[in-house]
């Protein structure tokens, strides 16, 4: 067993940030074995209940729970940063040709390397992250997941048609081998498996069948896809399923909507798309930095908490600009303001923070395990440092309530501010 003294951020049931100035986090072995919050609270009132247990004091700075990333490419980790009109140029013009690299274990293996360190220094410890269609880059990533003990989902990209060569796979080859990667990976340590239709326009009908029924056989295994991000692939999806009554219900259609779907960007939606993701349990990634950077438009929070439907927040690497939650957190700031194309509110810091938590972590079944600080969570945490720059000392220093102070964190915070990140 080991505890931490510092303040201490957490949420409650209500979605409420929990603050502790003074606090405790105690870390010990659950009856498995594995390591999880034994207790956390109060300092004084918690200290005199583990005599013998060895106390890391961290004054001056703040435990968190680890972040959630509920939507990243890894092979996408050198794309960042690449202008295109709109999404369709853009894969066809960087995110193609570079993932077409992948098919190199070895390479792969180098670049999942750079991408976990990425993470860890940025804060994350938990990430739903697509691969590309070549089943070594699963395998890199997987590994390397594995070495480092990290609760990890990713998958095989499915994308049979509507892709060049080099990233096209052959579509009965894809799902045996999407098959065997489940079997290989799935539930192994802290590694989870999606099932990773790239986007309905990229799959076949026979694809995306095959997918449904893989994901109806392995009912806890994930399925990621994109949807509803930008308006040329809307249309253009419409045209390639015509009988499916919007983007989204094609997916519905072939039975990719259920508990533990997750689903890119959500923008362009109605409300019946919006109950549909309700009645299904589908959770959406919100991705704002990346619906900035390729102009693809607003997610709109308030169509979304009509409806009811999950969500959290998400990277989007590459089309998104940063590994940090939070830059993703300011943006989704800006895109719940914007008010032109939607009704725009303002985000509370503490929701930001819940939505790429705790949040997060509910949207992808997995509330109680991550994502946050409560007993019995999975024990990965940050430490921030509130003082990293001048400018940071100077704002969170006069801070009068703990909304100022997160959205000091949130506004001003990037890799700076995580002192430590630690996977229990
Ligand atoms: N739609 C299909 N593939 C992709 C991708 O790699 N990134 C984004 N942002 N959207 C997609
Ligand atoms: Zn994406």
């Amino acid at each position: 067993m080991k505890a931490y003294r510092a303040a201490i951020l957490r949420f409650a049931d209500d979605r409420s940030a929990l603050y502790e100035e003074d606090g405790l986090l105690v870390v010990g072995p659950d009856a498995q074995g594995r390591p999880v919050v034994r207790a956390v609270g109060p300092y004084r009132a918690l200290a005199g209940n583990f005599p013998g247990v060895a106390v890391e004091h961290l004054p001056g700075r703040i435990i968190a729970p680890g972040f959630v990333d509920m939507h990243i490419h890894y092979p996408q980790t050198d794309v960042i940063g690449s202008p295109a009109p709109g999404l369709l140029p853009w894969l066809e013009h960087y995110t193609f040709p570079h993932e077409s690299r992948f098919h190199d274990e070895a390479y792969a293996a180098g670049v999942a390397r750079f991408f976990l360190d990425e993470l860890a220094r940025n804060g994350v410890t938990t990430a739903l992250a697509f691969a590309t269609s070549h089943p070594a880059s699963v395998q890199a990533l997987m590994s390397e997941a594995r070495a480092r003990r990290l609760r990890l989902i990713t998958g095989k990209v499915l994308q049979d048609r509507h892709s060049p060569d080099g990233v096209r796979d052959q579509t009965e080859q894809s799902l045996l081998d999407t098959e065997a990667l489940i079997q290989q990976w799935h539930g192994v340590d802290r590694l989870g498996y999606a099932i990773t239709p790239r986007f309905a326009p990229s799959c076949s009908e026979a694809q995306l069948r095959g997918a449904a029924a893989l994901a109806a056989k392995y009912p806890d295994v994930w399925i990621q896809s994109h949807v509803a991000e930008n308006l040329d692939e809307v249309r253009w999806a419409r045209e390639l399923f015509p009988r499916s009554r919007s983007y989204l219900a094609i997916y519905d259609d072939f039975g990719l909507m259920r508990e533990r779907a997750v689903y890119a960007h959500c923008i362009h939606f109605d409300d019946e798309d919006r109950a549909l993701m309700r009645a299904t349990g589908t959770a959406a990634a919100v991705s704002p930095t990346s619906n900035l950077f390729l102009g693809s438009g607003f997610f709109d929070y308030a169509g979304a908490d009509r409806a009811g439907f999950r969500y959290g927040l998400a990277s989007d690497v590459g089309g998104g600009t940063s590994f940090s939650p939070f830059r993703t957190m300011l943006a989704a700031y800006c895109v719940g303001r914007e008010g032109q194309t939607k009704p725009g509110l303002s985000l509370t810091p503490g929701q930001l923070w819940w939505q790429h938590t705790a949040g997060a972590a509910q949207a992808l079944g997995l509330e109680g395990v991550v994502g946050n600080l409560q007993p019995g969570c999975e024990a990965d945490f940050i430490v921030l440092n509130p003082a990293a720059t001048p400018l940071l000392a100077r704002k969170t220093g006069q801070a009068g309530s703990l909304d100022e102070l997160l959205f000091g964190l949130i506004v001003l915070g990037d890799d700076r501010l995580v002192e430590k990140t630690v996977i229990s």
